[in-house]
């Protein structure tokens, strides 16, 4: 059973914000950071890293979510993502397919370089998922 309070995202957010200077992104110039929150407490943080084949490109939150399970975690609380956009920035559709499958039901706070932030249920974000269950 999952808490319906939602926890507090400051530290999570400051982390996401630094991972966000990191990001590589020389053409799209579009920073984003994001800090995925193991359900321990350790933070591991993702930027997006752009390649010359557009395609190649991974999102600040797929690296998250790499680098943690690679790093051996396995069970994640929230996760928080960063950019400077006029909107906050949603994670896109194949970012909430690898969150939903790898960290499972998280919060995922969105946050603006301002005081902006929202925040979500990956079920709210990815209602009706395919995942393993269907297999
Ligand atoms: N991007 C992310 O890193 N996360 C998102 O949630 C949306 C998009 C990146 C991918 C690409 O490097 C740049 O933002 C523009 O799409």
């Amino acid at each position: 059973m999952k808490a319906t309070t939602p926890p507090d995202f400051r530290e999570l957010t400051r982390f996401a914000r630094q991972a966000r200077r990191r990001a590589h992104a020389p053409f799209s110039r579009f920073l984003v950071g994001a800090a995925l929150r193991a359900r321990g407490g350790e933070i591991v943080t993702g930027c997006n890293v752009e390649n010359a084949s557009y395609g190649l490109t991974i999102c600040a939150e797929r690296v998250a979510a790499f680098k943690a399970v690679s790093e051996g975690f396995r069970r994640f609380d929230a996760i928080a993502v960063v950019a400077d956009s006029k909107d906050l920035t949603p994670p896109c559709g194949a970012c909430r397919q690898i969150l939903w499958e790898l960290c499972g039901d998280v919060w995922v706070h969105l946050a603006g370089l301002d005081r902006r932030a929202r925040t979500y249920r990956m079920s709210d974000l990815l209602p009706f998922p395919f995942d393993a269950r269907h297999l």
